[in-house]
């Protein structure tokens, strides 16, 4: 018999809450505990979901009980965290980024190999809906080889929680040290990696305290980031940060994506996949496959687009296209919730049998850092007006 996890959940925040129940309810999962630097955070959470709460992180570290931590601490913070955790030898769930640093990034990389400890990071867009469906028809040769894509997460920092825009010295932080819904998507599509990048930085023109040098802990005036670039399979993409725009949802997502066989665009709730013939293109509209089925349910309404585009049925409804991905969750997630595009069941269901059985996890260590290395060197770029730099490549697992 296996041993089963006992989770701490660090970092009682915003978004953990939607996780809590999902790891108390996995099969393998045997104990859940909460820790918050702030203790009224923790007490809520033993209210709202029955957990024990653990004082400090430093004492979950210490427990010999827990041997999982689940990080959901502020998206700055990710690097210092994991990597005690790893050094006490748990096995660790991250939100993402996986760090702000690619030294950081490393070292976890190197510590995984070490260990042989479970790392996974919480990447929910490789499960969204436009990212699945290009890495399935690019994995059956739909698309021929790849040339061109473009990716994006637009999230006005408007859109972000109160608690998040409170925080002036965190709030700013550069769009590329938060990279991976963009990166994420287009290579996980693609199982390839970014060797050099350019990217140019929007210096913010607003009047609030966000972006301003001497308010923000980065000094960051950017807040969106743009940038291309190279892949290691011969292709380019274009990958886009930004935190003004005007500009709501899909928040995320794969827009184009060509290979020299056949193309896919998306916009709204539209998704088209188009392939060579040899006297034009084919075209076939995929939105119902593409779309979660609670979107589809309401495509002949009027204000179908409007409600798309202000997110409506981005939540918790799987797509078709996800079918596959959603017959292996356990019997236990039946009535629980979900968000994100459906994704978190699935990631958290990934976390926990890959720690209990010692496989791989769907985004390790290696990929993690595949993910989020790109867009801190695009930062660099950006800070350079555009030079092309290097994106060094911690390699895949042997
Ligand atoms: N789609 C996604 O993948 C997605 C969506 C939302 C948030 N996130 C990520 O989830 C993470 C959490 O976001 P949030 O909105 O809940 O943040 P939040 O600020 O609401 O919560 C973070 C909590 O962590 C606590 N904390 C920080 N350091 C700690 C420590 N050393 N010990 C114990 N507690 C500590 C803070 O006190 C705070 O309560 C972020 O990294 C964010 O990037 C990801």
């Amino acid at each position: 018999m296996k041993k089963s996890l006992t989770v701490c959940v660090v970092g009682c925040g915003d978004f953990a809450r939607n996780f809590v129940p999902l790891f108390k309810a996995h099969p393998y999962v045997s104990k859940v505990y909460v820790c918050d630097l702030l203790p009224e955070r923790a007490q809520e959470y033993k209210k709202m979901f029955d957990v024990e709460t653990i004082d400090s992180y430093e004492q979950a570290l210490e427990r010999s009980d827990v041997n999982a931590i689940a990080n959901f601490t502020q998206r700055h913070l990710h690097g210092d965290i994991v990597r005690r955790a790893l050094l006490s030898g748990k096995h660790v769930y991250s939100a993402v980024p996986m760090a702000s640093k690619v030294e950081e990034c490393q070292e976890i990389v190197e510590l995984v190999k070490k260990t042989g400890l479970t790392y996974m990071m919480g990447e929910t867009c490789i499960y969204f809906p436009s990212s699945m469906f290009c890495r399935e028809k690019y994995a059956e040769g739909a698309f021929g080889r790849f040339v061109y894509g473009e990716s994006q997460y637009y999230h006005d920092i408007e859109h972000f929680p109160a608690n998040f825009k409170a925080d002036l010295t965190s709030a700013g932080v550069p769009p590329f040290f938060y990279p991976t819904h963009s990166t994420a998507m287009m290579l996980h599509a693609l199982d390839t990696y970014v060797t050099r990048v350019v990217s140019f930085g929007y210096q913010d023109q607003e009047d609030d305290l966000y972006y301003k040098v001497g308010v923000n802990q980065w000094d960051n005036v950017f807040s969106n980031e743009y940038s291309l670039m190279q892949l290691a399979n011969g292709g380019v993409a274009r990958v886009n940060e930004c935190r003004r725009i005007g500009y709501k949802a899909p928040s995320s997502s794969i827009q184009s994506f060509y290979g020299t066989q056949g193309s896919y665009q998306f916009n709204n709730a539209q998704h088209l996949l188009y392939s060579k013939t040899p006297n034009g293109v084919g075209l076939e509209n995929v939105s119902d496959y593409v779309n979660p089925e609670a979107m589809t349910a309401h495509k002949a309404e009027k204000d179908f687009m409007l409600r798309v585009a202000n997110h409506e049925w981005q939540g918790n409804s799987y797509s078709p296209v996800q079918e596959k991905e959603r017959k292996r969750l356990p019997e236990s997630y039946k009535n629980l919730g979900n968000g994100h595009m459906a994704s978190h069941q699935l990631l958290i269901d990934d976390f926990c049998s890959a720690a209990y059985s010692g496989a791989l996890p769907t985004v390790h260590a290696w990929l993690a850092a595949r993910y989020t290395i790109p867009g801190l060197i695009a930062h660099q770029s950006a800070l350079q007006h555009g030079a092309a730099l290097d994106v060094p490549d911690c390699g895949m697992p042997e």
